[in-house]
């Protein structure tokens, strides 16, 4: 195997002794890794075992013939390079093995200084390709990427100005205020349909500023509770007691403050929807009370021993994993079960990334009625790195994005000096591709360089650790990690 410091990995394959040794000794005097092999059976299993750049192969073996062996070794491992070497130089077709896929060729005997210099240019010249198909593959990627932010501007049209504006194609009936045309969000709508005409109680959990409170909405408008209120309440800006009075309402007296009678928000709804966001932020105790409403539709006002019978649906909200939660036992698992009766996930704005220009238009008209001015869209640039950027904030930080910059711009557009954070967000938050984005070979190729740099970080680089951890044979793991170009920190010292 090639140290760190070698120039090239090189099988001799001659079946005389004397120039196997006499080639292998002159060319590590340059720097070179050699290994040697007698016959074209003994090179196949090197070439199986090893990872070598360069084969100086003597077409005239006992066991093999010359071609055949080259095209073996080729199909084997397609990035080796071959010099072909023979004593018959007369009579023997060079340029069918050229033509076969040798880089070069050589006739004995030769004066060592010339198989030196060809090997040394064979390996410059195929450093140089290697360097370019690594290029290559990185302007492939690049592409690919390309392709996702173009796929999302073909959805715009140019206006006369050169702005880019993209144009909202329909508006659905049932849920006019909801912006987006992805797959994702029609599945999450259909999901609110079908929920809308059942009693079941719903959980709705996503991460921050999706857009949980936006479809809990029309589950109430749909339903045959909407001619009666819907309710929203936050439960995690509440303290529990405060909550509980919130919800339940209490009696005069009840505690200090409590001067009067108070209705809860679980009988404003009375008939309708109670709402309640950030579910996952209240204490068991609480949870208790809210389960027995759903579990018997009854509650108590704080400081009253009479029982009341509430007809209210629960829709329920969190951007937590209720699930860890429960485990933890800090969520009762009884009422999780209750509330989890019909589950809608929504997902964040990066993996919907196509109702992202719809939904930023839509805020710049909604920012500029508000704030009378008359902008038409976004520079491409703008909209360049609001599709590159991985929205961590989600459809409420595009909407705060797009409203200051309105604020700040000068018409017709939108410019990037009127979104000043962008740059440094973008920096700190790309959005990251999808391996589904690519093809499989490509996915496949990142995801081995990725588990291989992986295994090698956990294990300081130490190929022994690292072959144990993958289960993966010591030399197997070496070779792999080398062909892929992945390395651990110490792994240089190792190899
Ligand atoms: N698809 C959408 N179309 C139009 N506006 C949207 C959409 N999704 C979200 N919004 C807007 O984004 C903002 C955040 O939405 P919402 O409050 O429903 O999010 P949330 O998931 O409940 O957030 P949190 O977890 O912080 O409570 C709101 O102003 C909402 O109107
Ligand atoms: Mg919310």
């Amino acid at each position: 195997m090639p140290s760190a410091e070698s120039k090239g990995f090189v099988l001799v394959i001659d079946d005389y002794e004397h120039i196997r040794s006499t080639f292998a000794s002159y060319l590590e005097n340059f720097g070179f890794q050699v290994k040697v092999a007698k016959d074209g059976s003994e090179a196949r299993t090197l070439v199986d075992q090893n990872i070598f750049d360069i084969v100086i192969l003597d077409v005239c073996l006992p066991d093999y013939n010359g071609m055949e062996l080259l095209k073996e070794l080729k199909s084997i491992q397609p990035t080796l390079e071959i010099i072909i070497c023979t004593g018959h130089a007369d009579d023997y077709d060079f340029f069918g093995a050229i033509k076969s896929g040798a880089a070069d060729w050589i006739s004995k005997p030769c004066k060592l200084q010339e198989l030196h210099a060809k090997v040394e240019r064979v390996r410059r010249e195929q450093k140089a390709l290697r360097e370019l198909s690594k290029k290559n593959s990185e302007l492939v990627q690049i592409k690919t990427e390309t392709e996702h932010v173009l796929k999302g501007m073909r959805t715009m049209i140019q206006s006369q100005d050169g702005c880019v504006i993209p144009k909202r194609t329909k508006i659905r009936s049932d849920f006019p205020e909801i912006i987006g045309d992805s797959e994702k969000i029609e599945s999450v709508l259909e999901l609110v349909r079908l929920v809308s005409k059942t009693k079941s109680s719903v959980l709705i959990t996503g991460e921050s500023g999706t857009g949980k409170e936006l479809i809990a909405r029309p589950i109430h408008r749909l339903s045959s509770r909407t001619s009666f209120p819907f309710v929203p309440v936050n439960c995690g800006a509440l303290t529990e007691t405060l909550l509980e009075s919130e919800l339940f309402g209490h009696e005069r007296g009840s505690f200090t403050g409590a001067t009067m009678d108070k209705r809860g928000l679980v009988e404003e709804a009375e008939g309708g929807t109670l709402f309640l966001d950030e579910i996952g932020e209240t204490t068991p105790q609480f949870q208790v009370k809210l389960l027995r409403v759903l579990q018997e539709g009854e509650f108590r006002r704080v400081g009253s021993s009479k029982c009341n019978h509430a007809n209210i649906r629960i829709i329920a909200a969190t951007n937590v994993c209720l699930e860890d939660n429960v485990s933890k036992g800090t969520f009762r698992e009884d009422l999780y079960y209750r509330l989890n009766q019909f589950r809608i996930m929504v997902p964040p704005l990066r993996d919907r990334i196509d109702d992202l220009l719809l939904l930023s238009q839509y805020f710049l008209e909604s920012a500029c009625t508000e704030f009378s001015k008359e902008l038409v869209g976004f520079s491409s640039e703008v909209i360049e790195k609001f599709l590159r950027y991985a929205w961590p904030g989600n459809v409420r930080e595009l909407e705060n994005m797009v409203t200051q910059a309105v604020i700040l711009s000068t018409p017709p557009t939108i410019e990037l000096g009127d979104v000043p954070t962008l740059i440094d967000r973008l920096h700190k938050n790309p959005r990251k591709t999808r391996l589904s984005d690519k093809p499989f070979n490509e996915a496949k190729g990142e995801f081995e360089r990725k588990y291989f740099q992986n295994v090698l970080d956990r294990t300081n680089g130490n190929i022994s650790a690292a072959s144990r951890l993958s289960k993966i044979d010591r030399k197997q793991f070496r070779e792999k990690a080398r062909k892929l170009g992945v390395h651990g920190t110490s792994y240089a010292q190792q190899t």
